[in-house]
């Protein structure tokens, strides 16, 4: 039976993938702040998963408890990093920048060094983190949102290069929602905005296909050619 752990399982698209994985077979250790949540998911199937209370901001307990979810599985053959936080705010405040670079910067970045390191001591293994479109580009919505979602786009870059130079066959993968219906979903004016459960299906579809990126849905790739493209005194005028 294949092992999987998901952090940020608690609402969106998190559970919605945790539900995916234990339906295809999975046992699945979830994680995430909101116990009565994880305890809620786990009653649907008890025995298709544990759960552990993990804040990715705590910089001890988080690697206790993913040891403990990971022992408690006996084995790890796929990580998916879907914890994330973020606001509106076009007026510059620190408190703000700070809890989105806690959770998305050094969450993140404890969250998947811990399973790269796992994998490479296991041999094998996929690590998926749910990045965003938003990190194409820098945006006067959420300084820090699109700022942090870049660090994590270029931070899976540079595992996916450590990977192949150390031979290791490890497989990296960065999923790039564009809108998805959950509590992350903010603002007016929302587009093409998919429903949990099918970003859920894109993403599991994306791991089973092998793709280093993985946009969610499909089309926002085209939305991500777009931003790229566009010259800077366009982009500035936005
Ligand atoms: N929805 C969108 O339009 C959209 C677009 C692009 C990218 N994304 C990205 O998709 C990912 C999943 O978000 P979602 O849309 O599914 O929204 P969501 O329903 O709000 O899910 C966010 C998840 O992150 C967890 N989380 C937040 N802070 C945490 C912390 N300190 N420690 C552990 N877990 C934490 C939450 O669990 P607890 O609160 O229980 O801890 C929750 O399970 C995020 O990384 C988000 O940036 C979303």
């Amino acid at each position: 039976m294949k092992k999987a752990i998901v952090v940020g399982a608690t609402s969106g698209i998190g559970l919605e993938l945790a539900r995916i994985l234990v339906s295809n077979g999975y046992r699945v250790g979830i994680a995430g702040r909101r116990e009565e949540r994880l305890r809620a998911l786990q009653l649907e199937q008890p025995e298709a998963y544990c759960y552990r209370v993990i804040d990715v901001t705590d910089p001890f307990d988080v690697l206790l408890q993913l040891d403990a979810l990971m022992d408690e599985l006996q084995g790890m053959d796929l990580l998916v990093l879907s914890s994330g936080t973020g606001d509106l705010h076009e007026v510059l405040e620190l408190g703000i920048e700070q809890r989105t670079i806690d959770t998305n910067v050094l969450g993140f970045t404890r969250v998947v060094d811990w399973a790269f390191d796992r994998f490479q001591t296991l041999g094998a293994g996929s690590l998926v983190a749910i990045t965003s479109v938003a990190g194409l580009r820098g945006s006067r919505h959420s300084p820090s949102y699109g700022a942090t979602k870049a660090y994590q786009i270029h931070y899976l870059q540079a595992l996916r290069q450590l990977a192949a130079h150390r031979k290791l066959p490890l497989r990296i993968i960065d999923v790039r929602p564009g809108l998805v219906d959950t509590a992350m979903a903010k603002g007016d004016g929302l587009f093409w905005v998919a429903s949990p459960q099918k970003a859920a299906d894109q993403l599991y579809k994306g791991i089973q296909k092998g793709r280093a990126v993985v946009y969610v849905t499909k089309r926002w790739r085209y939305v991500a050619c777009v931003l790229r493209a566009l010259p800077a005194w366009v982009y500035h005028r936005l």
